[in-house]
């Protein structure tokens, strides 16, 4: 997009959501992530201390998140409210293997917690970071976006609220433009995309704590290592089967993680990154060293399509 376009787009969204709220109150459920930052700077502009910006803690973050959305947001002069909601996040997903009906458990915990929230600060509409690439696939049946109500004939009257989502029209790299106008830290509107599921996304079999909590330090690292390269999304996958391992002499099952690096435009098709050989062995050892429970790692090299970029 052009500057000017960029300066309409803010301009032209900040009134539109200056009239659909009126005088009442709305939330914003921040994840980290560049979309439902850019919402919320977007309806800060717009109705200023009447949005009421929090951040759930469902469990399946990347490491230090709340702390991070926090700090940035309180640069920004905005406050957010942290909701500690991790216990029915893993209550929710508790014996759920298949990735369908994980996301779509993941959904319904995700907007009872916000429906509570919303009904608890009195607000009438949730502002939400829903984007272009998120619908499409959605409504191409690709996967269940968590975020996705009305274009699959969810009335989200029924979690008690309605939605505003001013970011519907745009890629991801256009989300990005907006967010580096509104002022948003390069950090925030540079930043790898997350999935709404977080970490969930990444898990093959059941989600539980003991696994997210893995596959978080396995994802630090590959960040870390991976970062110097600027991949579009670089994290770790965690699988369900066991490897055999050797430790100190002896065989041993353990588990086995996937190294997931891709490049891309916008989401819709993505190329696995050409990381030096080097850096990966690098990975390898780092995981297995730093994760003992891993014995083995492999690196993805799949396209979208026929892969997507998660896991689940
Ligand atoms: P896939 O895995 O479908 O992902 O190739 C395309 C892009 O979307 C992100 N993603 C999500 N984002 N809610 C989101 O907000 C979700 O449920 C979700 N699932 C996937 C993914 O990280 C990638 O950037």
């Amino acid at each position: 997009m052009e500057q000017r376009e960029i300066k309409e787009f803010i301009d032209d969204k900040v009134r539109e959501i200056k009239e659909a709220v009126g005088s009442h109150k709305a939330i914003v459920a921040l994840s980290g992530g560049v979309d439902s930052s850019t919402c919320a700077l977007l309806a800060h502009r717009a109705i200023g201390n009447m949005l009421k910006a929090i951040f759930i803690e469902d469990g399946l973050m990347r490491e230090g998140e709340a702390k991070r959305v926090l700090k940035t947001f309180s640069n920004l002069g905005i406050k957010v409210e942290v909701i500690e909601a991790q216990d029915e996040f893993f209550e929710t997903l508790k014996g759920k293997f298949d990735p369908e009906e994980k996301r779509k458990a993941f959904r319904d915990i995700f907007y009872r917690v916000l429906g509570r929230e919303v009904k608890r600060s009195g607000a009438s509409h949730l502002i939400q970071g829903t984007i272009k690439a998120d619908i499409i696939e959605t409504e191409r049946g690709v996967k269940t976006q968590h975020n996705i109500l009305e274009q699959i004939g969810i009335d989200p009257e029924r979690y008690g609220f309605s939605v505003v989502e001013p970011l519907k029209d745009l890629f991801k790299h256009e989300v990005r433009e907006v967010a580096r106008e509104l002022g948003l830290p390069r950090e925030v509107y540079q930043r790898m995309p997350f999935p709404g599921p977080g970490l969930a996304a990444r898990i093959i079999g059941e989600v539980t704590p003991d696994r997210v909590d893995l596959v978080r330090r396995a994802t630090k690292i590959v960040e870390d290592v991976l970062g110097p390269l600027s991949p579009f999304q670089a994290f770790a996958v965690l699988l369900n089967d066991l490897g055999t391992g050797i430790v100190e002499g002896k065989r041993r099952l353990g588990k086995i993680i996937i190294i997931r690096s891709v490049e891309s435009k916008d989401a819709m098709t993505a190329e696995p990154t050409c990381v030096p050989w080097e850096m990966l062995l690098y990975l390898s050892k780092k995981i297995t060293t730093e994760i003992p429970e891993v014995v083995r790692v492999a690196f993805e090299i799949t396209s979208k399509p026929p892969s997507t970029i998660e896991y689940v």
